[in-house]
């Protein structure tokens, strides 16, 4: 579904992301895990398109994506949340919903196409005509995720999804992750919270300093403790 061959990423002169090469098949979660700071923030804006200095080849779905617009990459099925949600303020969760819309559906599928999300996030299915930034900070994650996955994208990224979240939303959370894969979804995964990462995953890529250091089956690196210990302590 992706692969990244090469990648590399600047800020100015900063070289934050060197020469990483990874790839993820459909279906699958795959975690990039790493220290605050190693670049798994910089490798999604890059793989979204949504900063582009840099060099490389990023194949989504059998194109090469490098160099084209983040819409672009949008519309072959590519979907991003970031860690900061976005949720628009004044509008509420069914608005905010239909902001995540690919196209201009009547309103008959408008509607329907929000029942259907709503029954996979129950949390949101009570509160759609609720002012989306009135509910927590987890119940809006939901709702970011909610919204990009109103495009019914092939493929989403999540940048720290449960980040600064009550521990009850963090186990729905995980939850719907995989109840997304179930769906067909295929998740690349950043997360500081390595350990319920690792349990939901296939496989789980390191970075450190803007390198992959390490790779490998997710059941393997969740036993490996030193590996953690040295690579994924913030
Ligand atoms: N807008 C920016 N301008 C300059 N440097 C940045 C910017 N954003 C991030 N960096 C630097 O790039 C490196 C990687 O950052 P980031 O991708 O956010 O890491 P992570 O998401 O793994 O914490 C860090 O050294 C960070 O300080
Ligand atoms: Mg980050």
């Amino acid at each position: 579904m992706l692969k990244v061959t090469k990648l590399n990423a600047f800020y100015d002169r900063s070289h934050v992301v060197q020469n990483i090469s990874f790839d993820v098949h459909k279906g699958e979660i795959v975690t990039l895990m790493g220290r605050n700071g190693a670049g798994k923030t910089t490798t999604l804006r890059m793989l979204m398109g949504l900063m582009s200095k840099g060099s490389g080849s990023i194949v989504f779905d059998g194109h090469e994506c490098f160099g084209q617009p983040a819409h672009t990459r949008f519309h072959l099925g590519l979907a991003y949340v970031p860690e900061d949600r976005r949720i628009v303020q004044g509008l509420t969760v069914r608005e905010n919903l239909q902001l995540g819309l690919i196209a201009s559906p009547n309103n008959n599928q408008m509607a329907q196409m929000i029942d259907e999300t709503a029954e996979t996030f129950p949390r949101l299915k009570e509160r759609l005509d609720q002012e989306g930034t009135s509910m927590s900070g987890g119940e809006q994650q939901m709702l970011a995720i909610a919204r990009a996955m109103m495009a019914r994208p092939k493929m989403i990224l999540l940048d720290e999804p449960s980040e600064g979240i009550m521990p009850i939303l963090v186990d729905e959370m995980f939850e719907l992750f995989t109840h997304l894969k179930e769906q067909g979804t295929t998740i690349l995964l950043v997360e500081q919270n390595v350990e319920r990462a690792l349990s939901i995953s296939d496989r789980a890529y390191i970075l450190d300093q803007g390198e992959i250091v390490h790779s490998g089956v997710a059941s393997e690196l969740l036993a490996d403790q030193e590996i953690q210990e040295k690579y994924c302590a913030v």
